[in-house]
């Protein structure tokens, strides 16, 4: 084949196909019993709205994004994330309308034009929330909870729970200035790249992955010094719900994330059975981002989870996923003449909520006795065309080889009452 997936990107064969429909799964009764909502919204999107609302400064922006022309020469952008489209939905169908808490989940996938490699794509899978309409630190202890339950409900056990404490507009200008004071007397220290950013944005230089870099972050100013009442009195809230809900955490006054929409809290769970990209999940809260893509004030919090990652976990932590459902019952024909039946009784069977299944590769009635074995059904019903006429078939008990003749007009109930017998 010289034509193949695009680099980044993989195909959901189907036993990770189920594990990802396990995990949307397990994300929408759980998200829904927290009162979640789900939404869907376009994969692409007006390339302003991440422009805007994730920040210029920010790789995700400058480096990482889908951006092509349509035909009607609009800059279009492939979503790299969720929580600038949820808010844009928010706030153009006027969901809050009320002044209510609005509380939506999603999943779909991602695209970002990242270097791929364990744990990191370029179209990735992300289920997450996003609370609008409140400012409660309450909103934030209970996306952090609910994060963390997720997990712990998936089966993860080795779970690393961060969080930070960003700011607001009222105290981030003086910790934003302190920390470009700082970066410029280290210029020479810094990556070009940094350098930039020093410019733009000095926050995005933690986002730097170059290690002298990180080595004059760590003497960096922190975030902390700077806040100011109402956001220290915020993150003790935060920190008390937290710790009402007997959710162990860590401050990390490192953690600034990726994004300039980032107000207030910011958290991650990160999982140290995974390799350089161990975050699992992570967010935040964003009061200013609605008024960055040109909404009024709507103060929000929300996190995604990457897919990949959390099957990579599930695997190191050997946690067992649902397998294939079983097929119950294979129905094998004699000959070509009694084909037309066995779909029609398939069908029946199925309609009755009996998993089953037949040839349809034409098979000699070995081929599909052999089949049958191998698919590990409980039951074969075999139609020959005497049976057939005399509205018949044979049964076999897979297990111990016994035969039934059994007509047709009973096959569902007879087999239902069997098939319940032998699973209880
Ligand atoms: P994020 O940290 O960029 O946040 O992504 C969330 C998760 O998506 C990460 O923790 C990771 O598991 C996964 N992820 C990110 N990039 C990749 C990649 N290239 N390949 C595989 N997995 C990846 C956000 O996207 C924010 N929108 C979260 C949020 C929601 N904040 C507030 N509300």
């Amino acid at each position: 084949m010289s034509i193949v997936t695009p680099k980044g990107t993989s195909d959901m064969l189907p036993d990770v196909a189920r594990k990802w429909q396990f995990l949307l799964a397990t994300a929408a009764e759980l998200f829904e019993a927290y009162g979640y909502e789900p939404i869907d919204t376009p994969i692409f999107e007006a390339t302003e709205l991440f422009v805007r609302g994730i920040g210029e400064a920010t790789d995700i922006v400058h480096k990482e994004m889908y951006t092509f022309e349509d035909k009607g020469g609009r800059s279009l952008t492939l979503r790299p994330e969720l929580t600038a489209p949820v808010v844009r939905a928010y706030l153009q169908h006027n969901l809050g309308g009320g002044g209510r808490l609005v509380k939506l989940y999603y999943a779909g996938p991602m695209f970002r034009f990242e270097r791929p490699q364990a744990g990191r794509s370029r179209q990735f899978w992300q289920i997450g929330i996003e609370a609008l309409g409140a400012e409660a630190p309450s909103v934030d202890a209970e996306a952090i909870v609910l994060l963390v339950r997720y997990f712990e409900r998936l089966g993860l056990r080795d779970l690393q729970v961060l969080i930070n404490s960003m700011g607001c507009v009222e105290c981030r200008p003086a910790y934003r200035e302190a920390l470009a004071a700082y970066l410029r007397g280290r210029t020479p220290e810094l990556c070009p790249d940094c350098v930039r950013r020093l410019e733009m944005n000095p926050l995005r230089v933690f986002d730097c992955k170059n290690p002298e870099c990180a080595d004059v972050m760590n003497e960096a100013p922190e975030v902390a010094d700077f806040t100011c009442g109402d956001c220290a009195e915020h993150f003790n809230e935060v920190k008390a719900l937290l710790a009402e809900a007997g959710l162990a955490y860590e401050v990390d006054a490192r953690l600034v994330r990726g994004f300039d929409y980032y107000t207030k809290t910011t958290f991650e769970v990160r999982s140290s059975q995974l390799g350089a990209q161990n975050a699992l999940g992570g967010g935040g809260r964003y009061d200013g981002l609605a008024e960055m893509i040109g909404g009024s004030r709507t103060p929000g919090v929300g996190f995604a989870l990457g897919a990949e990652r959390t099957m990579l976990a599930l695997e190191a932590e050997d946690v067992s996923m649902p397998a294939r459902p079983p097929v119950h019952v294979f129905v094998a024909t004699v000959d070509e003449t009694t084909r037309r039946a066995a779909f029609g009784i398939v069908g029946r069977l199925r309609e009755a909520q009996i998993a089953a299944e037949m040839d349809h590769m034409g098979r000699s009635l070995k081929g599909q006795m052999k089949q049958a074995g191998k698919s590990g059904v409980l039951f074969a019903a075999i139609l020959g065309p005497d049976e057939a006429a005399r509205g018949e078939c044979t049964v076999r008990d897979m297990e111990s080889g016994e035969e039934s003749a059994v007509p047709l007009a009973d096959l569902e109930e007879w087999l239902a009452e069997r098939i319940k017998e032998e699973i209880m």
